[in-house]
């Protein structure tokens, strides 16, 4: 079995205020790479700056400040915003790197000797804000200015000679590879979308500019620079080391196993991209999976529509882990998800603070008070002790292929499950009645050990930084976390020292 993982986040547009898309675009990466990490994969996790093209030369003219010094600010922005995260990523690449330029140009020079790029003239509308081209009918026009129906973004009319990629010729074999990996594009409804629209008819792709600078040149033509896309998708390849293909990184981890990215750049990643790949004889990634949209309201949460909802603010507020869970749990995985400041106060006081929180204090509380905080001596289990113990290793395979097919919902669906009926095992056994019974009142004890031992390791790809708080009580730390143990029932031996467990959670109170 192949054990390296590859998972890329897309690369940001460097703006200068992340907003909440951004943040759970990189949250629900992390929990990917995270949830591999721990099942032994050896994984590698992509993030990064895409920092070409008119809209960022835009906006650094606007600033009135050379496009590469705005930037490197800017981009510093998104690498903080990764570590506020907690990011795991193994590498951060900017398209202005060096290494980035060798690999965009030996990808268009494969391209331009196959002859797939050939020059014409492009004259129709293109969206600076989206850096895309699009058709007549893919535009509308509100109150006299024209419009992209599907993004809400203004199109200006571009014609001027250019370089084009032979997009239409790959129409049929993509849609034999498409046929051929029928999981290449998750969810199964943007599949479908995509599928219609290669089916509809491809035209040829423009993917070179003369009217501006601010990219990378045409190696054989230095009037032009090449289209922002191609150059931008080209860094999931630059971060190994293309075109090295000997190198280690490149051997281990090409094709990619997981390309996460917003519905809104699905036609980039599941139609130019495969269709450059194959063209130029590299093999496609393995999957991309298009999530759903923040919205704020009814809308997508943009800069552009100025309705952001600051997550620099809510983690100075709230703390980063209960961002973290409420956005993998409440935004229900591949939809929208309207998330609001109420939401998050009662998702952290139901699920957290109550929930999870709870369990934790109580039964250390108790296991300090009656066992002096060690694992105890146990009797045999009864049969309630085994039924939920069990749930792990009888759910097992199932959280594995939730692990495979990007089922998020599902997965935090049983972590959920499982913290209920932990807390109602430890309610209904009563082990405060149980002082004469020393033996069953340190078997309960025990169990309620292994359920929250069993329950954070789930929760460690969610909540990082809290769960090794809590498994810090067992001195298990990151490098010795390992989903499989979640089938073990007695994975704590006895005469264990448990360490102390701060406050995880605090409750919020509502003043009104
Ligand atoms: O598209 N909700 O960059 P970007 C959820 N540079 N996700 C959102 C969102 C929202 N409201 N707004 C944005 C780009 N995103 C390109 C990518 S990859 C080779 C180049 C997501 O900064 C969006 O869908 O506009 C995308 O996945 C990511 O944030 C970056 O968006
Ligand atoms: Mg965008």
């Amino acid at each position: 079995m192949n054990k390296n993982y590859y998972i890329t986040t897309p690369i940001y547009y460097p703006s200068a205020k992340p907003h909440m898309g951004h943040a759970y675009s990189s949250i629900i990466a992390d929990f990917f790479a995270r949830l591999k990490r721990i099942q032994g994969f050896n994984v590698y996790f992509l993030t990064g700056t895409d920092e070409h093209g008119q809209k960022i030369q835009r906006a650094a003219e606007e600033k009135k400040m050379d496009p590469l010094l705005f930037c490197n600010d800017i981009s510093k922005t998104f690498r903080d915003l990764s570590d506020t995260l907690n990011l795991s990523n193994n590498d951060f690449i900017r398209t202005t790197e060096s290494r980035h330029a060798k690999s965009v140009k030996n990808l268009w020079n494969i391209l331009e000797k196959k002859k797939e790029i050939y020059l014409s003239k492009y004259s129709g509308w293109y969206s600076v804000s989206d850096e895309a081209f699009y058709t007549e009918s893919e535009i509308e026009d509100l109150d006299g200015i024209k419009k992209s129906i599907s993004s809400g973004s203004k199109v200006e009319w571009v014609e001027e000679e250019s370089y084009f990629f032979k997009l239409s010729k790959w129409q049929d074999k993509l849609l034999e590879f498409y046929n051929k990996n029928p999981n290449f594009i998750l969810p199964e409804t943007r599949k479908n979308e995509v599928i219609s629209f290669v089916k509809s008819g491809l035209k040829d792709l423009s993917v070179s500019r003369k009217s501006f600078n601010w990219g990378i040149k045409v190696p054989s033509n230095k009037e032009h620079v090449i289209y922002v896309w191609l150059d931008a998708l080209t860094n999931y390849l630059s971060a190994l080391n293309y075109p090295n293909e000997s190198d280690d990184l490149y051997k281990s981890f090409w094709p990619a196993d997981l390309h996460l990215i917003g519905k809104d750049i699905l036609r980039f990643h599941a139609i130019y991209w495969p269709a450059f790949l194959l063209a130029a004889d590299i093999e496609p990634p393995k999957r991309v999976f298009g999530h759903g949209w923040i919205l704020s309201g009814d809308e997508k949460m943009s800069k552009s529509k100025g309705n952001i909802l600051d997550p620099l603010e809510i983690i100075e507020n709230y703390g980063l882990d209960p961002l973290r869970y409420y956005l993998i749990k409440e935004v229900s995985f591949g939809n929208d998800g309207n998330i609001s400041q109420e939401k998050l106060e009662s998702c952290i006081n139901s699920d957290l603070a109550n929930n999870y929180g709870n369990l934790c204090q109580r039964v250390l509380a108790f296991c300090e008070k009656n066992s002096n905080l060690e694992v105890p001596t146990i009797e045999d289990l009864t049969e309630d002790d085994k039924i939920i113990l069990n749930q792990y290793s009888k759910y097992y395979d199932n959280l594995l292929v939730y692990s495979d097919n990007q089922d998020v919902n599902s997965y935090i669906n049983f972590i959920v499950e499982q913290l209920f009926l932990a807390n109602k095992y430890f309610n209904d056994q009563e082990p405060w009645k149980k002082k004469n019974d020393k033996l069953r009142m340190n078997t309960i004890i025990y169990v309620a050990l292994e359920l929250i031992r069993k329950v954070t390791i789930l929760l460690y790809p969610i909540i990082p930084s809290s769960s090794l708080k809590v498994l810090g009580i067992f001195g298990i730390n990151e490098e010795k976390i390992n989903f499989d143990t979640i089938k073990d029932n007695n994975y704590l031996k006895k005469g264990l020292k448990l360490n102390k467990l701060d406050i995880l959670f605090k409750k919020i109170e509502k003043n009104d």
